[in-house]
């Protein structure tokens, strides 16, 4: 048994059972003080007043006097899983030339895939590595990471697998998304039915059988799948057991939140160019909306409507999106921060998101995103008295000590 003790505050992100925060109550966050955490094994056993904790013996004791105690973060929408670099299509969005015209010309997800390609499954398992270190030093302890650049069967089960390599070698939860639908590869470029069979009759009954991906995810997007074809890939999904995430409104609307709405897709991610018909229609339903402000600032483009949308009664996640090309950005913190200042979150209504919201975003918010008895014993721990620093911080990362099940993972 472990005991966490004399912590400042405890963000528990407690939801009463309810286990995620929706429009209004994104704001309410429960904060403890003088507060013990009890751990067995991987679990929170019990949060008793710290004065009636009378003799630790037997207890593993972890002081955190001047310091406070967060879930452990929960990264939902990441494409991690990649190899090579675009930083000269970085270069060429610095001089103006536009993401989708960088992407119609060949450039974009297709040089990923390319780089992709040509790395073994081993190769791409090092590759990966200091990246999922990277984010366990930031307090994350479930992280979400896409296939995508693979793009054919081959490359794309290659991906899936070291992702779940990376999962056994790491003690955090990785959670595998099959994201086979980016865009079209070159070969299909003017074979797209092909290409959709390939996808809904080869991979997806391949990934399914072999526990492979737990979500389907699409990029409904005209330089990508239509509203039709996601629709296509999402029967197929569903058919074999895999839950639904889509890619939506980044650039266009051509009908992506209507066809995650008919499928009870678990999210919908980006929305920056979301209309406004369309908040009513995700408010009332039960999706997570995951706002990505890391790809408004890396592109210079326009934010989510995240006030709209939790005003309206949404629920809202946050992401890095952590990917080459449109947000190279390894810094869940920095993300956090944008969402106060390019989104005008609230400072409650971001840690909820990166908690309790983003474990909904991955189907676990029963199981972790916050502090309760009988929850995972998974803590970010954060070297301040007060949980505005996080946010106030900016640029930085103030956590300090990483717990997953109940064992300290980095300090
Ligand atoms: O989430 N929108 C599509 N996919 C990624 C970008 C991937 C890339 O440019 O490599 C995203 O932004
Ligand atoms: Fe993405």
């Amino acid at each position: 048994m472990k005991l966490l003790t004399n912590a400042e505050q405890i963000v528990s992100c407690n939801t009463n059972g309810k286990n995620f925060k929706k429009g209004k109550e994104q704001s309410e966050l429960e904060v403890i003080t003088s507060h013990t955490i009890i751990i067995e094994n991987d679990l929170i056993k019990d949060i008793v007043p710290t004065q009636s904790v009378k003799n630790p013996s037997g207890y593993e004791v972890i002081d955190l006097r001047n310091k406070i105690i967060l879930p452990g973060l929960v990264e939902c929408h990441t494409h991690t899983a990649f190899a090579g670099s675009r930083a000269d299509e970085f270069k060429m969005k610095l001089d103006g030339v536009h993401y989708e015209e960088i992407a119609a010309k060949g450039g974009g997800i297709l040089k990923t895939v390319n780089a992709v390609r040509e790395k073994t499954l081993t190769e791409l398992v090092e590759i990966i590595k200091p990246r999922i270190e990277e984010f366990i030093a930031q307090g994350i302890t479930t992280l979400e990471i896409k296939s995508g650049y693979g793009l054919d069967f081959e490359n794309e089960i290659k991906l899936l697998h070291a992702i779940k390599i990376l999962d056994e070698i790491y003690p955090i939860e990785i959670v595998p998304t099959f994201l086979g639908a980016h865009t079209y590869p070159i070969e299909f470029k003017n074979h797209h039915k092909v290409y959709l069979e390939e996808i809904t009759n080869k991979m997806i009954p391949h990934i399914a059988k072999n526990n492979l991906a737990e979500f389907c995810d699409a990029f409904c997007e005209t330089t990508a799948f239509s509203s039709d074809e996601v629709d296509m890939i999402f029967v197929s999904a569903k058919e074999h057991g895999l839950m639904l995430k889509l890619h939506t409104e980044q650039f266009n609307n051509i009908g992506g939140i209507d066809v995650a709405l008919k499928y009870n897709a678990v999210s919908v991610d980006h929305l920056e160019v979301l209309k406004d018909d369309d908040i009513p229609k995700l408010a009332s339903a039960d999706i997570v909306c995951d706002l990505l402000p890391g790809v408004s600032f890396f592109l210079n483009y326009q934010f989510a409507p995240a006030r709209k949308l939790i005003d309206s009664g949404a629920i809202v996640a946050l992401s890095t999106d952590f990917n080459p090309g449109s947000s190279h950005i390894l810094n869940f913190h920095l993300i956090m921060q944008l969402a106060a200042l390019k989104l005008r979150m609230k400072i409650e209504e971001i840690i909820n998101a990166v908690t309790i919201n983003a474990a909904k975003s991955l189907k676990r918010n029963n199981k972790i995103g916050s502090i309760e008895i009988g929850k995972k014993a998974d803590f970010s721990i954060f070297d301040t008295k007060e949980y505005s620093d996080i946010i106030y911080s900016v640029g930085r990362n103030l956590n300090c000590m990483t717990i997953k099940n109940g064992e300290v993972i980095f300090s």
